[in-house]
């Protein structure tokens, strides 16, 4: 059976945006194709900081890497493999002061490593894992209107840097934005997810939208 992994970042449970959106996507996305979904849940499975053993062994060769070594390593391989074996990826997020919440930057920490996701050459870096296609549900409570009121964006673009530094290159993201700014907004968001989900379901050429 295909596998899709799902990993949640927000901290507000079930008054969640991107949580309800995102899972949106991961039913359809069920309906369409017989998923075993595996849930990452950032929020009530939180994650460790790196440390200073996962910091030393993350930068050795493995050969050189002993039993406490590997133990530093453990979580990280953990969530390395949820990747690799996963035929699809949903991620769905907040922003937090305008890019990524510690709990989704902790994960990425994790599963960015040296000589594990990608390598350094010359040329830059490259990324180890598979493509597939991954897709990204983000929740803004403010807006990205130009001028006064308006806010960067250094989640989605960030985002989509650090997934292509491993090798996800076909990465999707749906941004939502103004959903605290009350019930217009948020409707104007369901709207937006229910055409971005038809759209993934078609299999439509998608924009990565802003
Ligand atoms: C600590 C914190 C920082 C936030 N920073 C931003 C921000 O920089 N830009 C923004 O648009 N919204 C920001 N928000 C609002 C959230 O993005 C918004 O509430 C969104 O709905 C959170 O997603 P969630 O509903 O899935 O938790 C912030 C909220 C918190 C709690």
């Amino acid at each position: 059976m295909s596998r899709l992994l799902h990993v949640s970042a927000s901290a507000r449970g079930a008054d969640s945006h991107s949580r309800r959106f995102g899972g949106q996507l991961v039913a359809a996305l069920r309906r369409q194709r017989a998923f075993d979904v595996v849930e990452r849940d950032l929020a009530a499975d939180p994650l460790p900081y790196p440390g200073p053993a996962f910091l030393s062994a993350s930068l050795m060769a493995d050969r050189e890497r002993n039993i406490a070594d590997k133990a530093a390593l453990a979580v990280s391989e953990r969530l390395i493999s949820e990747l690799e074996e996963a035929d699809a990826v949903v991620i769905d997020t907040p922003m937090h002061n305008f890019t990524v919440p510690a709990a989704l930057k902790t994960w990425i920490d994790h599963v960015v490593r040296p000589n594990r996701t990608f390598m350094t050459t010359p040329e830059g870096k490259i990324g180890l894992l598979r493509d597939r296609p991954v897709y990204v549900v983000i929740a803004c409570g403010g807006g990205f209107d130009a001028g006064a009121g308006g806010q960067e964006d250094h989640l989605t673009p960030y985002l989509l840097y650090i997934l292509s530094t491993v090798g996800l290159r076909d990465v999707h993201a749906l941004r939502l934005d103004r959903l605290r700014r009350g019930d217009e907004a948020l409707a104007r968001a369901g709207t937006l997810t229910e055409q971005w989900i038809g759209a993934i379901l078609a299999g439509d050429d998608l924009e990565t939208q802003h």
